[in-house]
């Protein structure tokens, strides 16, 4: 393995969560934390002393530093796109997190700016190489010939909610964390099925605050019609403390199966696990029987870490994230936050 790469992270809270992944996890082949900035003095002070690292609470300051050449980005999505054209033209590398952006329009321009100037820009959801499990329902779709999609349910909850105050940041403001659980954790799924079905025309919304101390909801409910022809609706939810991993459910129906992912009991001892469960059930020629179960190592909204390492070394990475589906999420979001203010089903405008 040629030498790892210095990375600094800039945005301490839930960035600590990959620091961890750069130290001491799948990050730690190919790359090594070299400094970390946050603009809160005391939160880039503490992170300078727990990994024996220079701190910077200025990004510029940080940016001058020409030996290191890549940058984690996980300050919070409100115009990320400036940040990450800020870090870009330092001439540095970048990988973030979901949601990209609150403004599908900056999010474009961000990445064609990438794209001409040859900058690497990664992230988790949508992820530059199609994940594991993704790939695996697409190989069962197509070789078990299952047909046009009929409609689709995804669910995804936490109970994170059930601590949470309202402290004064994006997490509190609707504008900025519209449908909150949608935009948090929603945009996984949206992300997937955008990936696996395709464009969504229509949206209608539906959001309820049960138990959160922020003055944002914590639960919200999304149907969507598919541009070929699907329903689908999204479940999300940042109450539900039932102690299970933080998995991302779905059930994909078409016209001659139906396909399952994390659909059903998990046992908590896997909360950190990156294995998706995947099941079919479908009819084969003659209606016989087909099932199958599998076990896949490789979830979608994982950091493809050496995807990332593999781009800053200029070999090619097909997705990267694809901008069309990066920004067709946005859409999405932006469509069901009409929705929800409307109490209408609302176009998703392009
Ligand atoms: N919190 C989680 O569990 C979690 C999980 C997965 C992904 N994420 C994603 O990570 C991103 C950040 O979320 P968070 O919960 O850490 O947000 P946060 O608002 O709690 O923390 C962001 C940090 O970034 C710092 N920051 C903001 N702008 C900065 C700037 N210009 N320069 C330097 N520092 C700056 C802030 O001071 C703060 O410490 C979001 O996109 C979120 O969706 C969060």
């Amino acid at each position: 393995m040629p030498e790892r790469i210095r990375i600094a992270f800039v945005g301490l809270n839930f960035g600590h969560y990959l620091a961890e992944q750069i130290i001491h996890g799948p990050g730690s082949p190919y790359f090594e934390l070299a400094a970390v900035c946050d603009q809160n003095p005391q939160r880039a002070e503490e992170g300078g002393k727990r990994y024996h690292v220079p701190a910077y609470t200025h990004l510029d300051e940080l940016l001058a530093r020409a030996d290191i050449p890549a940058i984690g980005l996980f300050t919070p999505p409100i115009r990320r796109a400036l940040l990450l054209k800020t870090i870009m033209q330092a001439g540095k590398d970048i990988i973030t997190t979901k949601p990209f952006e609150i403004d599908p329009l900056a999010a474009r321009e961000v990445l064609e700016e990438a794209r001409k100037y040859r900058r690497v820009i990664h992230l988790n959801s949508p992820s530059p190489l199609m994940p594991p499990d993704l790939a695996q329902i697409q190989a069962w779709a197509k070789e078990f010939r299952l047909g046009r999609p009929v409609g689709c349910r995804g669910e995804a909850w936490h109970g994170g909610g059930l601590n949470e105050k309202a402290d004064g940041s994006w997490y509190d403001d609707p504008e900025l964390c519209p449908l909150a659980p949608m935009y948090r954790i929603g945009i996984y799924l949206i992300n997937d099925l955008l990936c696996l079905w395709g464009k969504v025309s229509e949206v209608q919304a539906l959001q309820a605050r049960v138990c959160t101390g922020r003055p944002t909801p914590d639960t919200a409910l999304a149907g969507l019609r598919f541009q070929n022809g699907a329903l689908g609706s999204l479940f999300t939810s940042l109450c539900v403390g039932d102690n299970r991993p933080d998995e991302h459910h779905l059930t994909l129906n078409y016209e001659h199966g139906t396909i399952y992912r994390n659909v059903g009991f998990s046992s908590p001892n896997r909360a950190d696990s990156q294995v998706a469960r995947l099941a079919l059930n479908a009819s084969g020629p003659n209606g016989k029987d087909i099932t199958r179960q599998v076990e896949i190592e490789g979830i979608s909204g994982s950091y493809q870490w050496a995807a990332f390492y593999q781009a800053i070394h200029g070999e090619p990475v097909p997705l990267a994230p694809d901008p069309d589906v990066l920004v067709a999420g946005l859409q999405i979001i932006q469509a069901l936050k009409a929705s929800a203010k409307s109490g209408m089903i609302e176009v998703v405008k392009t």
